[in-house]
């Protein structure tokens, strides 16, 4: 195994120092290193973790692949991803979850976690095989019918019971789906001068706040997807001061964008939950800094071409995330690097007892770590994406920040900015 060594790093912003990478460890061991990265001005961070990436495969792989999802999220920084169940088949099984973990393996460039569905075929009728995926090879640990809400309250429950055995977590998409019908983005001014069906914040709202009542009653663990609206963290901050096992997300789109987009009628903002107003945005920005919002996740949701480029009404609801998440991150919250080591890598791969990530970049920690260039800054092509589609709502815009390497047990995944293979 070659053997690196990081000359001139700053760990989470600490005077540089030079980092060794070897044997698939950090090591403090500068013998027979053989390849010198110069990381003059950059910063290490333990390798990012996503809890809520959509990698298509099986079933849309004009859309994305689990190999292309892979690179993606390497560029971004990413050492592990979470893959949500709404593919098809739908990821309802052991084997369909084994699918994912195995193609996961094959691309070797992020560690993939596949999560399995709550319901069988999403339907939200009857519950999955959730022990059957949790004792598979892919270990399953996260349960969620992303995509849909689990609605059925009894359901809900029960699926909260079963996974408490094993210390397992539902993550719910929280949508009340009779306040959402025909909903076409926020519910609020925008959407009344443009004449859309909204999708009223309370439709989130009042999911969460059954939710944590349920997880309560149980004692198990709650997660929940992509926050968007300031009553969710009302609702949350509550929750967590009383103690309820909760825990939650916010996407990199909800803490920039708003539902001011929508008036340009193009569907690349199309995103599910929509994008909310300007105070929206800013009690999730305050809720990520407080930890009462715990991670950012991207709900990296990419679609083909021709789900997307159609009328507002037709085009499927999401935008792609992986490759643009710590820049976008970087604008919000400026270098403040510790506090995004801990919301994009340590608590999740905490909250997913996930091994070997998320670790301080110590000697004989696992390498899994990347390199930023906070200085640079680049102007979003879509076309340059490694993600088989397009549907960034940053194209032509100046993000901060570069990855410019990516290390995956010690196997560097990306160098100088480009995926190794
Ligand atoms: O915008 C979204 N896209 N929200 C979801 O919940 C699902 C996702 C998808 O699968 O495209
Ligand atoms: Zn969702």
């Amino acid at each position: 195994m070659t053997a690196y060594v990081l000359k001139g790093v700053s760990v989470l912003g600490a005077s540089p120092v030079d980092l060794v990478v070897r044997d698939g460890v950090i090591s403090s061991d500068k013998s027979g290193v053989s390849e010198v990265v110069d990381a003059d001005g950059l910063v290490a961070l333990p390798g990012l973790v996503d809890l809520h990436t959509h990698l298509r495969e099986p079933g849309r792989e004009d859309a994305e692949t689990v190999e292309t999802g892979s690179r993606a999220a390497a560029l971004g920084g990413y050492t592990a991803v979470f893959a949500m169940a709404n593919t098809s088949p739908v990821a309802d099984t052991a084997g369909v979850v084994e699918q994912v973990w195995r193609l996961g393996r094959e691309a070797g460039l992020v560690d993939v976690q596949p999560i399995g569905a709550v319901t069988v075929g999403l339907a939200g009728k009857q519950m999955a095989e959730l022990g059957a995926m949790a004792s598979s090879a892919a270990g399953v640990r996260i349960f969620s019918d992303d995509g849909h809400c689990v609605a059925d309250p009894r359901l809900m429950r029960r699926a909260l019971e079963y996974v408490k055995a094993f210390d397992g977590i539902i993550a719910q998409h929280a949508e009340e789906p009779r306040l959402t019908e025909g909903a076409q983005m926020h519910e609020g001014e925008v959407s009344t001068r443009l004449g859309l069906t909204g999708w009223p914040a309370v439709a989130e709202e009042a999911i969460i706040a059954r939710d944590v009542l349920l997880a309560e009653h149980v004692g198990s663990r709650l997660h929940v997807c992509h926050v968007s609206t300031a009553g969710s963290v009302e609702v949350l901050r509550q929750a967590k001061a009383r103690g309820v096992r909760v825990t939650a997300e916010v996407t990199p789109h909800h803490l920039l964008l708003t539902d001011e987009l929508a008036a340009s009628y193009d569907p690349v903002f199309k995103v599910n939950p929509p994008l909310r107003t300007a105070s929206d945005v800013a009690a999730l920005r305050e809720a990520l800094i407080e930890g009462v919002i715990d991670i950012v996740a991207t709900d990296h949701a990419p679609h083909a071409v021709q789900d997307k480029e159609c009328e507002w009404a037709y085009a499927r609801p999401g935008m792609v995330g992986l490759e643009t998440a710590l820049s976008v991150v970087l604008s919000v919250l400026g270098e403040r690097w510790d506090l995004i080591a801990e919301r994009m890598s340590r608590a999740p791969a905490r909250i997913a007892g996930l091994a070997g990530h998320g670790t301080d970049l110590a000697p004989g920690s696992p390498a899994n770590l990347t390199l930023v260039d906070p200085s640079a800054h680049r102007v979003v092509d879509p076309g340059e994406l490694a993600s088989r589609s397009r549907n960034t709502p940053y194209a032509g815009t100046t993000l901060p920040g570069r990855i410019v390497a990516t290390f995956l047990r010690g196997e560097p995944t990306v160098l100088d900015g480009k995926a190794v293979k």
